[in-house]
């Protein structure tokens, strides 16, 4: 069976792939709106430490225990444990794709939406943010276009899914990946280019410390596992098609290095524009959808600049979605010996229905609470706050404490000999931080999102 599992066409298609799945809403869409609610420059420095600190070595435990088991999360926990409490972290694994694809693909249907509201000449007539909350509330509010997106999106990565891992999502990376960078980099200069963009790059340059608390080092701790995808086995997976004639440590290194990177720049384009057009750079979550058609609208060549803006945001977002329905099917294909289009077709389809309840919270679904959260923030709580996170600890202390250290060594420096000759260490480094810093750090962010707060 394993002579006949999928592998990636190259290592360049996997970086790309890897990459297609870090790069996603959290990069453009979360990461700018949470980095402008905590203050800019002090909270993007705090972020990349996390990034540095434990993304980077999680990603590398991650991706090395899919590469050595060529398995999914729950193949691959049973491949080197055979014990139950492990092979449950795979499971939560796999639970993890369905919940967060399903209220993923909601917002990926809104990226797509914004692209034809933009064709429509709708995006760019507002005078200021408020006008353009309106219409998206309209939008939202409305049933037929949040769910019809939704299926729209969804539809897509299906159809990139069902074609297979180089047929479909290492061909679907390759030509988005390069077309995401090139329409970041217009709108970065057409970013720098507006007058009193200067005050935009402060904001993300020029750090103000006052403004690091306990909850903004929280958040963006828990933001590095979400924008990596990290903690819940996409990676694993992906890894899992990789080449043991690859590096893992470099192309983890080229992974985050591409996800940080995209950040910043989504980053540096929204904020350049936001703060040359003298809007509130801490607006939360309608950031994009409402005050950046404000700024569209001021600017010249406004309709132009919000396609180029939202047809990136559908692109990241769908490289996204990929990975995590990949999670699923490869689950079922590894250990339910499920055909792939089967599985793509059956648990895809259950993933989009438990996507509807998440559509209709913003509109007939909006008064049903569950702890008081409408029942998309409740899955997004569950699984962004609890479920990635605590995977993300397991795969610390699992590559730290329970898998023999001679094999896991052997096996990292699979295709990475001479880094661990030239640099001898990176070994004990990446080792004191999976073993310590990354599980302590975790368990803090853990304990505060289910309202333990640390300060008191
Ligand atoms: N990393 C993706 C983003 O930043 C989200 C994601 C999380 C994808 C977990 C796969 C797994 O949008």
């Amino acid at each position: 069976m394993v002579q006949n599992r999928e592998v990636w066409g190259s290592k360049f298609g996997f970086i790309l792939a890897a990459a297609g799945s870090a790069v996603g809403l959290g990069n453009i869409w979360k990461f700018p709106y949470i980095a402008g609610e905590n203050g800019g420059a002090a909270f993007v420095f705090v972020y990349l430490i996390c990034i540095a600190i434990i993304g980077f070595p999680v990603l590398i435990a991650e991706i090395l225990i899919g590469r050595t088991t060529q398995k999914n999360p729950v193949g691959a926990f049973t491949a080197l444990s055979h014990n139950k409490f492990w092979i449950s972290i795979g499971f939560l694994g796999v639970l993890a794709g369905f919940l967060i694809l399903s209220f993923y693909s909601v917002i990926g249907g809104w990226t797509i939406g914004y692209v034809i509201e933009t064709l429509k000449g709708s995006i760019s007539s507002f005078n200021d943010p408020a006008e353009a909350g309106e219409l998206f509330n309209a939008l939202v509010g409305n049933v037929g276009w949040n769910i019809g997106f939704h299926t729209i999106f969804f539809a897509l990565v299906m159809f990139i899914v069902i074609r297979g891992v180089q047929g479909g999502i290492e061909r679907a990376s390759k030509i988005m990946m390069p077309i995401l960078v090139f329409i970041l980099v217009i709108l970065i200069i057409r970013g720098v280019t507006l007058k009193g963009a200067s005050a935009g790059v402060m904001f993300l340059w020029v750090p103000d410390w006052s403004k690091i608390t306990a909850e903004s080092i929280l958040i963006a701790l828990g933001h590095a596992f979400f924008t990596l995808s990290l903690g819940m086995g996409a990676m694993m997976t992906y890894g899992s098609y990789m080449s043991k004639k690859d590096n893992v440590v470099t192309s983890s290194a080229q992974i985050v290095t591409l996800d940080t990177l995209i950040a910043l720049m989504a980053g540096l384009a929204i904020f350049t524009a936001v703060f040359a057009s003298g809007l509130d750079p801490a607006a939360g979550p309608g950031l994009i959808f409402q005050t950046l058609p404000a700024v569209f609208s001021s600017m010249t060549g406004g309709t132009f600049f919000s396609l180029l803006f939202f047809l990136l945001l559908a692109i990241a977002a769908l490289t996204s979605a990929i990975s995590l329905l990949e999670v699923v099917v490869a689950y079922f294909v590894d250990e339910q010996k499920w055909n792939r289009k089967g599985a793509v077709i059956i648990f895809g389809g259950i993933t989009y229905l438990l996507g509807i309840p998440s559509a209709l919270s913003f509109n007939v679904m909006s008064g049903v609470t569950f702890f008081d959260l409408n029942f998309f923030d409740l899955i997004d709580f569950i699984a962004s706050n609890i479920l990635l996170p605590f995977g993300g600890l397991m795969i610390a202390v699992f590559a730290g404490w329970v898998w023999s250290r001679t094999e896991m060594m052997a096996a990292a420096k699979e295709g990475a000999e001479r880094l661990f000759e030239t640099y001898p260490w990176f070994e004990g480094i990446w080792l004191m931080f999976l073993k310590f810093i990354a599980p302590v750090l975790i368990a803090l962010v853990l304990l505060n999102k289910l309202g333990f707060s640390i300060t008191g």
